[in-house]
């Protein structure tokens, strides 16, 4: 008897393994999840490729500022002046720009040789780069700085050095 129990055991498992391998394979052949495609994005070619980094190039480097800005060129600078200056101080520095009318205190009149010679270079830079209040005078005199160069400033300079009667004198 017990060989019959194990053969039908054995006969049994057999079957039982048949039809599991049968059925497990129907199961491993059911529909996988597709595979994730695609796998990498950039290989379907619309991500755009990124340059080489090899074409990277530093930066040019700009021309060194000198310590100091060329002398002023009044020619250059009147066009400055006409631009920045004249809707307070004037076209000729009469201190008669179509701005001056409301302002108090006026502008400065850069005709005025007797004031303006009194005034040395840097006088004249420190309140037209940082502004009147940097030297204890109206606000109404903006800071220029960060709409002129130095080099502006320079040119600017020169020319209302033109505008002095009595004549400026270096
Ligand atoms: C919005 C009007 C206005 C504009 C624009 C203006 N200024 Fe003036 N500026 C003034 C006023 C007002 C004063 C007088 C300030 C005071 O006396 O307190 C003055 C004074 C000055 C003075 C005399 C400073 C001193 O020590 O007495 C200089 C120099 C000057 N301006 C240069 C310039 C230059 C250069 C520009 C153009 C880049 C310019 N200003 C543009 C209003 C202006």
């Amino acid at each position: 008897m017990k060989r019959i129990e194990q053969t039908s055991l054995l006969a049994a498992i057999c079957l039982g393994l048949a039809l599991c391998s049968t059925a497990c394979k129907e199961q491993s052949e059911a529909p996988k999840p597709p595979p994730a495609q695609p796998l990498n994005p950039t290989e379907a070619g619309d991500a755009p490729e990124p340059p080489p980094p090899s074409d990277a190039k530093p930066p040019p480097k700009e021309a060194p500022v000198p310590a100091a800005a060329e002398p002023g060129d009044p020619e250059t600078g009147r066009a400055d002046y006409q631009i920045f200056c004249a809707s307070c101080h004037g076209p000729t520095g009469d201190g008669d720009g179509a701005v001056a009318q409301g302002l108090e205190p006026k502008p400065a009149r850069h005709s005025d040789g007797a004031y303006m010679n009194s005034l040395s270079h840097d006088d004249l830079f420190q309140v037209i780069k940082f502004g009147g209040l940097s030297v204890g005078k109206s606000p109404l005199m903006a800071p220029w700085g960060g709409a002129l160069s130095d080099q502006q400033i320079e040119n600017v300079i020169a020319f209302m050095r033109t505008l002095a009667d009595p004549p400026y004198q270096p």
